[in-house]
């Protein structure tokens, strides 16, 4: 069987380091090992549009800052397939048919849904089409015939409802859809990485993201200012690693070779941990250090970000064609989720000869 990724993000924002530590660093290094036949990354302006209806303008603008994101990562166009969601309009048909295979009670089961819902302070005006994007999700997975969907932790439940629907699908109908697995990252701190204040999830509207885009003395400032230990007052006192974001950032970003570099009096993390924790070690110093970190994970992003921001309608192009191949690949599994539904008609000459034979016969 081929190995086919599908994943994506929501155009509401420019893209942080949760999204890169998260899933994008992750897709580039798939993308490379040359191990998948087909990979789509897919910015999904129509899911966005679900919670953010009122809001157009919003949704249209950061697509560009999305797949900006996207090419200063090192996604490739020639080896990945970027492409718009609301492009393909085949998704919403499968969309419409899956509908049918789920209730309004594993919707509401689903925890995604019931905490964004929360989230949102939604409760009984929840927007149908909000309230049903697990079910648009489903479509976008399956209309690619993903076997990989490499994502946070948070999209478990969708990846979860899909399976269900594939199932379902291929038990009423016929073998059609394929199962996708989720991929999530390998490491604790990259699953969740935390605001620079401390607060469990980055997030645009505080204020406490570290975007892919920022300037070098933005990191630095943000940096410089993250949350701690609140209990760390002198530098002689015993620190706190957990909830420290420093170290919860180091946890994700921080590689042996970056000691040797930055830090020799260090071996690694493990060290540096206990350093703190027995006291004696300063916040100045592992915020420089981490920054340096940062930097130099950033930097070429930044400089290839520039780069790709000089010819904007090229990006566009890049969206375009790429929305092109993806809707051939999803027609063809739109047209083969119509024979397994009996819903094509006229491409069905057994049916039409059937029909005038019956016809025929009752005719006499
Ligand atoms: N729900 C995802 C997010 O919030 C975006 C998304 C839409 C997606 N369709 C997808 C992710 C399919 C993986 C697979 O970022």
């Amino acid at each position: 069987m081929e190995k086919i990724i599908l994943t994506g993000d929501r155009p509401t924002g420019r893209l942080h380091i949760g999204h890169y530590v998260g899933s994008l660093r992750r897709r580039v290094e798939l993308q490379n090992s040359g191990e998948y036949d087909k990979i789509f990354i897919m910015i999904a302006d129509a899911q966005a549009l679900t919670d953010n209806f009122e809001n157009p303008e919003k949704v249209r603008q950061n697509i560009i800052e999305v797949a900006l994101d996207y090419l200063s990562c090192g996604l490739d166009p020639a080896k990945s397939n970027l492409f718009i969601q609301s492009q393909i309009s085949e998704l919403t048909e499968l969309t419409f048919f899956y509908s049918d295979l789920v209730t309004v009670s594993r919707l509401q089961r689903n925890p995604t849904v019931k905490s964004e819902i929360k989230m949102r302070n939604f409760e009984a005006s929840i927007p149908v089409g909000f309230f049903t994007y697990p079910i648009s999700q489903a479509a976008d997975i399956t209309a690619f015939k993903a076997t990989t969907v490499p994502a946070g932790e948070d999209q478990l439940p969708m990846i979860e409802q899909t399976r269900e629907i594939v199932r379902k699908f291929n038990s009423i109908y016929d073998e059609v859809l394929v199962e996708p697995e989720a991929l999530l990252p390998d490491n604790e701190a990259c699953m969740r990485l935390p605001g620079t204040d401390g607060k469990q999830k980055m997030s645009k509207s505080l204020g406490n993201c570290i975007y892919l885009a920022d300037t070098e003395e933005e990191v630095k400032k943000k940096v410089m200012g993250m949350y701690t230990d609140p209990l760390h007052i002198r530098k002689e006192d015993p620190g706190h690693i957990e909830g420290n974001c420093v170290f919860t950032y180091l946890d994700a970003f921080c590689r042996l070779e970056h000691f040797e570099e930055y830090l020799p009096e260090y071996h690694n993390l493990d060290e540096l941990k206990e350093h703190y924790q027995r006291g004696g070690l300063g916040d100045v110093k592992i915020k420089k250090f981490l920054n340096n970190i940062m930097q130099e994970e950033l930097a070429p992003i930044r400089v290839r970000r520039a780069e790709f921001e000089k010819d904007i309608p090229a990006v566009y192009e890049i969206l375009k064609k790429g929305s092109e191949a993806a809707r051939e690949v999803a027609a063809q599994t739109l047209s083969e989720v119509k024979r397994a539904m009996k819903i094509n008609y006229f491409e069905d000459e057994e049916l039409i000869r059937a029909q005038s034979a019956k016809y025929a016969s009752e005719g006499k």
